[in-house]
């Protein structure tokens, strides 16, 4: 049997120093809830920060948790944000972003999008298509405007993703192939009211493997150079995308993010890219990255029962609060609360299952737990990206999840 999740060792606890007393999580429980922690924020930020060189950038892809504390917490350490849709550029200006330090991307912005966007003067649309450039050229000939984009690209590698949530490489509705790149620039060179300012490519998420993020970006980079060359572009930007990932369970390792920054260091420094580079910013845009592991999500035991012998806890909140288990089957840490706090010690391996009428509703076939009783607590660990916004709320009617904060 698998072992119970360290969740002493898990960066919510350590940093917030709940190793010892989280009693007080479960204290108020009313429904099933978040708690998320900006004091991760700020060291995962940080971390990236103080890793890398000036030249680098970071960019908070909004879209993994656009909670206002979250933002606020980013915008005060200057970070960029990742915005891609107008509900989260106004989010990203409430939160104190500046214009200037917000990005759009997607590759459906639609015409009041852009035009929001544009007389906002968000500093950089990232194109997706040779319409949408059309699109933003209408818009800035009408409002007067020269408008900074990237143009982002669909390239024949990836950083090796795992589950399906970019698509990696090939035919991908994000982005604009190789061959389309004449017409474009062809198109920009022929506009007064469009400013190339570089590309974007963001290939692959949740990739746990340092060699394959400093791989892609030097993919990237080559790619990038090679365009520059071949049109006679003289650009100020390189979006390199990322997809920094977090582990998810006891046996994946985290990022090293000094070996990741001495890979891009050398590309850097690199004579065949050093000339090039010279006056080029470089952007990574992490989402998960930052915000994964400031929140967890904790949900009561209902009931607990057996199948043909396997063990089977019912939760009080299932996919409906926290789709992605079932979305692309990303297991998340699972602990028992109220078993931590009575010290139980005999450990059983259960299915965990939520109140909803799909077999699809699991967060876990096979999570080993304290035994466990009806009305303990869980807390499903890591759950800060991509949970309260991406899930199924409104299935089944049941009462959304609250969102807590921690301090
Ligand atoms: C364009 C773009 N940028 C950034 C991200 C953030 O990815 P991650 O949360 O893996 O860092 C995504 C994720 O879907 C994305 O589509």
């Amino acid at each position: 049997m698998k072992k119970v999740y360290p969740f002493d060792k898990n960066l919510f606890f350590k940093i917030n120093k709940l190793h010892k007393s989280y009693r007080f999580i479960i204290e108020n429980y009313n429904k099933p809830f978040y708690l998320y922690s900006t004091e991760v924020i700020k060291f995962q930020y940080r971390n990236l920060r103080i890793s890398f060189p000036g030249k680098v950038k970071f960019y908070y892809a909004q879209k993994s948790n656009p909670s206002k504390h979250i933002l606020k917490t980013l915008s005060k350490m200057n970070a960029g944000c990742d915005t891609a849709s107008l509900g989260e550029i106004k989010n990203a200006l409430i939160a104190d972003f500046k214009a200037s330090e917000i990005m759009f991307s997607g590759p459906g912005k639609n015409k009041k999008e852009l035009i929001f966007a544009i007389k906002n003067n968000v500093s950089l649309i990232n194109v997706e298509s040779f319409q949408e450039l059309e699109e933003i050229n209408g818009i800035c000939i009408k409002e007067n405007k020269i408008q900074k984009i990237l143009l982002r690209i669909n390239p024949h590698f990836d950083s090796n993703e795992k589950n399906k949530i970019i698509g990696g490489k090939g035919v991908s509705k994000f982005g604009v192939d190789i061959k389309e790149i004449p017409r474009i620039i062809k198109f920009i060179n022929e506009t007064k009211n469009i400013k190339l300012s570089g590309f974007h490519i963001f290939n692959s998420s949740q990739i746990l493997n340092n060699k394959n993020i400093i791989n892609n970006s030097k993919n990237v980079i080559e790619l990038i150079k090679n365009i520059c060359e071949k049109y006679f572009l003289n650009i100020s930007i390189i979006d390199l995308g990322g997809g920094f990932g977090i582990p998810y369970s006891s046996e994946e390792k985290e990022l090293d993010l000094k070996i990741i920054s001495t890979g891009i260091k050398k590309i850097i420094n690199d004579k065949k890219y050093k000339n090039f580079l010279k006056n080029i910013k470089l952007i990574f845009e992490p989402g998960r990255y930052i915000s994964g592991m400031s929140g967890i999500y904790v949900t009561k035991v209902l009931y607990t029962k057996k199948s043909y012998n396997k063990n089977i806890l019912i939760t009080e909140g299932g996919i409906n609060h926290l789709l992605r288990p079932a979305l692309i089957n990303q297991k998340h840490p699972i602990i028992n609360l109220t078993a931590l706090i009575e010290k139980r010690t005999k450990t059983e391996s259960y299915k965990i299952a939520g109140p909803l009428c799909t077999a699809l509703d699991e967060f876990d076939e096979n999570c080993t737990l304290q035994e466990s009783k009806p009305g303990d607590f869980l807390a499903i660990l890591n759950a800060g990206a991509y949970g309260y916004t991406e899930s199924m709320l409104q299935f089944l009617s049941h009462p959304l999840p609250e969102q807590k904060y921690l301090n």
